[in-house]
This record gives structure tokens, sequence and C-alpha cells, in this order.
């Protein structure tokens, strides 16, 4: 495994949990390097299905160490609850997790912060957000007035730096006539999440070079996908942090030298939830009955997912940006009863064809999808368990997008389970 990176290569969703809770059998540290409780990671072991906010896959392994990174905004309300719904579970936690002294926290504030921006924002210019308050998080962490967890590990400075923030953010509720924050109500939750959670806060910047020194197996395990990241993503339809490989550096204090792998998580498909463009969309019954077979659902909103075709012109561009050495393809099985299948391989925009991906959001909403048509396979592959055993559509499909996204398959995944994941 050595030190892996994995990211979403699309618009996240992409079933990165799964592929997480695989790779991560023989993985010593697994590290959660940006974006906070908008992330929705689903683990199926056996008969059990789990969702992951904040605390990294690898928590299912009993060996893994287990870090939210400095790159995190942490909710304490929402680490805390996840922690405890967990172990009601069965889940052994103890000390194998670790929360980065340097995480910036969310509180009731930066929920409603966002949800004020969403609902001001015009029809068209609505982002879509979780709600989870993450963009405001960010935007206090960058407007160097946000609070870190390390200040956790002391109740009066927490106390006295939640009601300073509460009070400037209640100045701006006031004015915009609507709720304003219960500080007391509010401290007394943090303060119980923040007494519980103490025990996990830890400079993790030491952990990680620490088991990188020790040559230690390290998988990042990045939530969203490349067209979220806020600097290459679909701006401003974007979350708030860098979900690119790169970001694996900024939001864990590991250099870059150390990195040897990255292994872009991809579907057969394209999915998208939240607002923004998405030039392969399927708005018809195509779409519909991809999101009913694929249960495109968002993990957690429960949000309907837009379905689309298979977009080679973003994924080859997002396997740049990442540097992928290996993709690891997801849900091939959902398109096992398609006659036939589509790739879209170049945009026709305002008349003229290109097959890059553009920089100008405008652009990207304008652009017609050119596709190539290949048949299906109407067989089902959940069971195959090689690259052989794939009907040979299948594997035809499978090359084709893998040379126009201009990177090898290393891992092909056909269905929920564990087991339903082979190796190439
Ligand atoms: P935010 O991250 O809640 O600010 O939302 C910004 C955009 O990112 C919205 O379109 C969300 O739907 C999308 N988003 C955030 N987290 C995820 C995720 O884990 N999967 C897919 N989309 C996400």
């Amino acid at each position: 495994m050595a030190i892996t990176v994995l990211v979403g290569v699309q618009w996240g969703d992409e079933g990165k949990g799964k592929i997480i809770d695989v790779l991560t059998e023989k993985v010593d540290v697994v590290v959660r390097f940006q974006g906070g409780n908008n992330a929705g990671h689903t683990v199926e072991i056996g008969k059990e299905k789990f969702v992951l906010h904040l605390v990294p896959s690898g928590i299912f392994r009993r060996k893994a160490t287990c870090i939210i990174g400095n790159g995190v905004v942490v909710d304490p309300l929402a680490l805390e609850e996840e922690i405890i719904s967990l172990e009601k579970r069965g889940v052994k936690i103890g000390k194998r997790l670790q929360v980065s002294t340097r995480s910036h926290l969310i509180f009731a504030y930066h929920r409603m912060m966002d949800a004020m921006h969403e609902g001001s924002r015009s029809e068209g210019k609505k982002i879509g957000t979780t709600k989870r308050g993450i963009g405001p998080a960010y935007a206090d962490k960058m407007s160097r007035i946000g609070i870190r967890a390390l200040e956790m590990l002391d109740l009066k400075r927490l106390e006295k730096s939640f009601r300073e923030h509460a009070e400037y953010y209640n100045k701006i509720f006031k004015a915009a006539k609507i709720e304003q924050v219960d500080t007391d109500a509010e401290w007394k939750k943090v303060s119980k999440a923040a007494r519980f959670l103490g025990k996990y806060v830890t400079d993790t910047v030491l952990t990680i070079n620490e088991a990188a020194s020790e040559k230690k197996d390290i998988l990042f395990e990045g939530a969203q996908g490349m067209w979220l990241d806020v600097d290459y993503g679909t701006y401003p339809f974007v979350t708030s942090s860098n979900t690119t490989t790169s970001g694996a550096c900024t939001g864990s204090g590991l250099s870059p030298k150390y990195i040897e792998n990255v292994v872009g998580v991809i579907k057969a498909y394209t999915t998208r939830v939240g607002e923004g463009p998405f030039p392969t969309e399927l708005k018809d019954e195509m779409g519909e009955l991809i999101r009913k077979t694929g249960r495109e659902f968002g993990a957690t909103t429960g949000r309907p997912r837009r379905c689309g075709w298979f977009d080679a012109i973003s994924s080859r561009y997002s396997c740049m940006v990442n540097g992928v050495d290996r993709l690891a393809v997801t849900k091939l099985d959902v398109l096992d009863m398609l006659p036939e299948i589509k790739i879209c391989t170049a945009y026709r925009i305002n008349g003229k064809k290109t097959t890059v991906m553009p920089s100008d959001t405008e652009d990207i909403t304008a652009a017609v999808p050119v596709y190539e048509t290949m048949p299906g396979w109407q067989q089902t592959t959940s069971n195959a368990r090689s690259f052989k055993q794939l009907p040979k559509n299948a594997q035809k499909y499978l090359k084709r997008i893998s040379e126009l996204a201009g990177s090898k398959i290393g891992i092909i995944s056909v269905g929920p389970n564990r087991d339903q994941t082979f190796y190439i």
C-alpha cells in the first residue's frame, strides 16, 4: 500500500467509502484531510450498512489508526454523535481515533449562516450545499477568526471564544432579521461535546510523520471529488476545500515528497448532487433508471443524485490534476441491463468542438456532449471476481473509458459488498 492518496475523480459519491474499506485491510494509518460532515462514506460489511461522515473509513479495521487532519472542519456535536453511534453498533474506537489540534470547528452559527447564504441566492445561483456550515467555517479559517480543536482542551478558553464568536454572528443575524443563536443552549451542547472529544485531540502532524518515517502504510481518504474542489471545480458550484491530491498534504502536514500512489475513484457513469453544471446529465427516463438501479440518493442529505453518462472530458482533466496512477471503477453492475451505453468524448460549446475541460463554468454550462455509443452486455457482472470473468462488452467498455481518461484501471467494483471488488 505504501503512502497512497485516494480521491474522487468526479463530483463526489464515487463509492470511495467502499474502496477505502477494501484498501484499508493492510493499512496502518487512515487520514481524512479535508471537508467535514458534508461527506457521507457508505461501507457495507456483510448485512450491516454504515454511513460515515467524519470518522475515517479505516475505523472498521481493528489495527488502523484513524486521523482527522488539520484540513478538516469538525462539527463537535456531529463527531460526538458519530462516535457514540459507532460504538453502540460494536465498533471499537478507543485510542485509534485522533483529531488534529489544528482542525477548525463548526458551530450552530456556521450552519445558520450556510442556510442564510443559500436562502439569499437567486435561482440559478444556489449551490445546493449540505447546510452543514462547511463554507462559513472555512471562510472563518481564512478570515483568521476561526476556533480550532485545540481549544477543546481548555473549556474556559473555548467558552470565551465561542461566546465572542456567537455574538459576532448574532449581530449579523439580527441585522438580517433572522433567528439568532441561543448562545447558552448551544454552549451546553458544545461544552459537553468538547469534554467528550478532548481525549482524541492531539498534534496529528507528528503521528503522520512518524508513521511515514517508519515506512508504515498510510491511506489518505479524500472526500467529495475533483469537480467540487474550490480551485479546480465548477466554481462557484463547489465545496470549500481542496478535494484533490494536493489537499492531502496541506490538510495533514505530510510533505508531498512522501506520496507514492494516487488512486482515483470513478463511477462507470456520472452523478452529481447539488446545483451546478453537469454536461452529461440525463433528465429523462434513462437518468431515472440509472438513479433507481444505482440507488443514487445522497448519503448525507438523502437528496436524489443527478445521473448521466460517463464523461471522458472531465475525467481526463481530473486524472491529470490528481496525478491518478490507477483508477478504481465502481458501480459497473448498475449498467448491466442497458442495451447500449454512451460515453462523452467531446463538448460542443457555442458551436465549437473541444476535448479540453474549460475553466469557465459558463462554458461548462453551455457544453453539449458529443457521444460515442458502445453496445451493452445485458448480463449480470455482480458475480465476477476478475477482469476475465466480465462479459466481453463490459471489458471493452472499461478499456475505452480507461483509454479516454488517460489512466489505467487497478480496481473494479461490481456491487456494494467488500467481496464484490477485484484488482487488475
Ligand atoms: P457544501 O460542501 O455543503 O458547502 O456543499 C457544496 C456543494 O458540494 C453542494 O453541491 C453539495 O451537494 C456538494 N457536496 C458536498 N459534499 C458532498 C459529498 O460528499 N458528495 C457529493 N456532493 C457533495
